[in-house]
């Protein structure tokens, strides 16, 4: 064996360079000619010192624990690894590098928070500049600037901003984890007098929540806190900490707020500085975090730029996103330019954000409101609003007195640096562009945690991300960035077991009266489910057992809650009890299936309750097995017959009909294997005659549009499946799309018949489709079962309208690729299988084929249209 293993890895986030924690997990990919789990060698130097070689016999090329002593606070290391064949080792891999982190011990800085006059409110505070003079000698060989803040913060290191992360130090629950960063700034430090700057604002700490714009409750107090570490060429080292030396003002940013905007007033002149306050907050101890940050990815120049009423134009950016604008020309000084930012633009060409205000019953509608603005000192400054984060397509720019150069606007696509992992493409344009607006959805919220909307209300809602996380995980690599996640959920939980809605919790439902509104509808099925189903998802995927563990004790409090929520609340229209009831969940709050073309129903319920509590407890007791659990693995697979059982009794009748007899019931339990084989043909034609009687309009909503198509494929109605897929009259993703969509909506109807928009028009649930054309347009699926990809399926389902389909997948072994044709007459697969995994094909005609690593290739006939009845 020559060739080395590549892709070294660590299960850390990092900006400039990657920052662990005391003892990181490593991961390599295996040469192309690695068998089974080879052997292996590890080598590290720490600091220079180069550590005692680490030999294996076997074992896991994935998420390996740390196998020499833990690390300490900033230490470099650097590692390579060989792995063993059977004619002995591989060449030594390329090294990886990584830097650990300032270690919450080793903090010795002060927490400094600003001194602020009255209080201007939520959304309305200004920014505030934190600073500090200090004096170096010659000779700093490296810099190292470790900073954290309750609030979001930016570095500046003699006015260059440090690093290139945004919004830091990112979305967490800020009562349990807090994270900080790590930057180079070697580079900005001079000989003689230095000047360090944080700009603080509230951001997800002390700002604006949610839809109704509520104040997030983490804390009052905003704080920084920072250390440079420097190390010299004589191997001296000093640092400089946050403290009472530093001094507070106001900055020139008069307001910012992640939801409602930001405002820069250039002319604003700098008011006396003084002593910052020092340790005014307790905070929980500082970690490094698992996700890559928030960055700006993209940029893209406005598709047009109009003036629609004197002083108004419009900008179009030709897609929706999350970011912000940054606006180089700000005209003459004393010019003040207002900035609207929204989804839509109506037929007069102008703004619309009505579709996104919000209504409480007795309150004033929450006006939707994404507003920045710019004051000109005439001095040639770039606007850019790093102190607020916006989901747009469109801005409104509106100034008196002076015009807009067009090439001055550009739009700053802002997310989470999440690596991609999946291609695809087919021959047929609209399922790529449905492709592209289901990736453009999730990017767009995908900004530090998994959001609904980057508009309206921005919030981890954990059902979003419960059914959109199979698809996430096939697009991106988002192994640290759900950990990341996870973690909030876990602080979140209520100490009844049940799950927050969302995470992170600013409005802290944990601690609220249980009467509270918010926290009466805290425990819905499919929503707290998520702290089951996507730890298991990033375990098959990444083969990261860890996850699981972490996530164990908070995931059986959580299915133990909603057990106990079964036995003793019921839907008042019962009476009577029969036993199989005490495992029908319908008492307490569910949000249901959510969002059906024509409304929410009430009345599915418990069937939606039912089949979570079934699907949760079948996953936990998986869960319970892999980790050698036994005893749980036992009594959880038997409450999980019995929830199935029950649900059976009370949803299902002889022939495979459903009581609720929805579409969505019935992809539910088609999908979670609700139903009794025996009746799962019944069940599909009665789904299948639900689908036609709609006019091959699907009636799904939030939870089960994802499994439709595959569950119709999968039962044999891949025809079915298509003309889902291909309907061009709404509900469809087509008729999104014909409408203008570029991400996908909240609302089936999003923009209706008359043009006008309606809810979020950047969802991503919806977008779960796309999954389907991995899985089964272009066929490649992990198999059941399967951890870590090591095994797979490519299974292509042709239809006439694609000729050809290509994609591929980053999977943990490797690179695997399929690309398919059809011409009429001859059906040509490749397919690419990387090391220590195995494939096996299913052709359209059923014919199978078991593929080893390597590249495959074939040519068939053509199938005969059998599936397209
Ligand atoms: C959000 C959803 C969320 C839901 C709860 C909505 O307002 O936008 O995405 O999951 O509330 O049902």
């Amino acid at each position: 064996m020559c060739r080395a293993p590549d892709r070294l890895r660590i299960d850390s986030g990092g900006d400039q360079f990657i920052v662990s924690g005391a003892s990181p997990r490593l991961s390599w990919r295996l040469p192309r000619t690695a068998t089974g789990q080879p052997g292996y060698e590890l080598e590290a130097t720490v600091d220079g010192t180069v550590l005692d070689r680490v030999t294996r016999t076997s074992g896991s090329h994935l998420f390996v624990p740390w196998p020499w002593a833990p690390l300490r606070s900033c230490e470099r290391v650097t590692w390579r690894v060989r792995v063993r064949g059977d004619r002995g080792f591989s060449d030594w891999s390329e090294p990886n590098c990584f830097e650990v982190g300032l270690l919450d011990e080793d903090w010795t800085a002060r927490w400094i928070s600003p001194v602020e006059g009255a209080d201007e409110g939520y959304g309305m505070r200004p920014a505030y500049s934190l600073s500090a003079r200090f004096e170096l000698p010659t000779g700093v060989r490296s810099a190292r600037l470790y900073a954290t803040a309750l609030g979001v913060y930016e570095v500046f290191v003699n006015g260059r901003r440090a690093g290139s992360a945004e919004l830091t130090p990112g979305s967490t629950s800020y009562d349990r984890t807090l994270y900080a960063q790590a930057m180079d700034v070697t580079d900005s430090l001079r000989q003689g007098s230095n000047r360090l700057e944080v700009l603080l604002s509230d951001g997800w700490y002390r700002g604006k929540t949610g839809g109704f714009r509520l104040p997030s409750g983490w804390g009052t107090t905003t704080a920084a806190r920072l250390e440079l570490h420097l190390w010299y060429d004589d191997s001296t080292r000093s640092v400089i900490r946050s403290g009472a030396d530093w001094t507070s003002s106001r900055s020139m940013i008069t307001r910012a707020d992640l939801m409602d905007g930001q405002v820069l007033d250039l002319g604003q002149h700098a008011e006396d500085a003084v002593p910052v306050l020092v340790d005014q907050v307790v905070a929980p101890g500082i970690d490094w975090s698992p996700a890559p940050p928030v960055r700006r990815i993209e940029s893209r120049p406005p598709v047009s730029l109009r003036e629609v009423a004197t002083g108004s134009w419009i900008a179009d950016f030709g897609q929706n996103a999350s970011g912000w604008i940054s606006l180089a020309d700000l005209g003459p000084a004393g010019t003040r330019t207002i900035i609207d930012y929204g989804e839509f633009a109506g037929t007069d060409g102008d703004l619309t954000t009505a579709h996104l205000d919000m209504f409480l019953t007795g309150s004033p509608p929450i006006v939707f409101v994404q507003r920045d603005e710019v004051v000109s000192d005439g001095d040639g400054a770039v606007f850019e609003p790093r102190h607020t984060v916006h989901g747009f397509q469109y801005a409104r720019l509106r100034r008196e007195g002076a015009g807009i150069d067009p090439a001055s606007v550009t739009m700053q696509v802002v997310h989470s640096d999440l690596e991609p992992t999946a291609t695809f493409e087919c021959g047929n344009a609209d399922l790529n562009r449905l492709h592209d607006a289901a990736v453009w959805s999730f990017r767009g919220n995908a900004v530090d945690v998994p959001t609904d909307c980057p508009t309206r209300e921005r919030l981890g809602w954990t059902g979003d991300y419960q059914v959109f996380a199979t698809t996430a995980a096939r697009l991106y690599d988002v192994h640290g960035f759900s950990r990341k996640w996870l973690r909030s959920v876990r602080d979140d939980q209520l100490p009844d077991g049940r799950i927050a809605n969302f995470s992170p919790d600013g409005r802290r439902t944990k601690l609220m009266d249980p009467g509270e509104r918010l926290a009466r509808t805290t425990g819905s099925a499919g929503w707290g489910d998520a702290i089951v189903a996507v730890p298991l998802v990033l375990y098959e995927t990444y083969g990261d057992r860890e996850v699981l563990a972490e996530n164990w004790d908070a995931m059986v409090r959580w299915v133990d809650w909603a057990l106990e929520a079964a036995r003793t609340h019921h839907d008042p229209s019962r009476t009577g009890l029969r036993p199989h009831e005490r495992f029908i969940w319908d008492g307490t709050y569910h949000w249901g299936e959510w969002c059906e073309p024509g409304g929410a129903r009430e009345s599915d319920k418990g069937e939606v309750g039912t089949a979570y509590l079934y699907r949760s407890c079948a996953t936990l007791a998986r869960i319970a097995e892999v980790l050698g659990r036994s005893a749980e693995a036992a009594r959880y697979g038997e409450v999980a017959k019995q929830v199935q059982a029950a649900w059976r009794t009370e949803f299902l009748d002889e022939s495979g009909w459903m009581r609720s007899d929805t579409q969505a019931g019935y992809v539910r339990a088609l999908a979670f294997g609700l139903v009794p084989d025996e009746l799962r043909a019944g069940a599909v034609r009665r789904l299948v005659e639900l689908l036609r009687a709609a006019g091959n309009h699907l009636g799904t909503g939030f939870l089960s549009t994802g499994e439709l198509l595959p569950v119709l494929a999968d039962h044999g109605y891949a025809d079915v499946a298509y003309r889902l897929l291909f309907q061009r009259t709404p509900p469809s993703w087509l008729a999104m799309l014909d409408r203008g969509a570029t991400t996908i909506w909240e609302e089936w109807e999003g923009i209706d018949d008359d043009g006008n928009p309606h809810a979020s028009l950047n969802h991503y649930s919806k977008g779960a489709v796309v999954h389907f054309l991995h899985t089964h347009v272009v066929g490649l699926r992990q198999a059941e079962g399967s951890v870590g990809w090591e095994s797979f399926v490519v299974a292509p389902v042709p239809h006439p309208d694609i000729p050809w389909a290509r994609g591929s997948f980053e999977s943990p072994q490797g690179t695997i690729e399929v690309e398919w044709q059809d011409d009429g007459d001859t059906f040509q697969l490749t397919v690419d299988v990387p090391p220590c995994s195995v494939a096996v094909v299913v052709f359209p005609d059923g014919q199978r084929a078991t593929l080893t690593p390597g590249h495959f290739s074939t040519n068939r006939p053509a199938p005969t249209g059998k599936v397209f009845r």
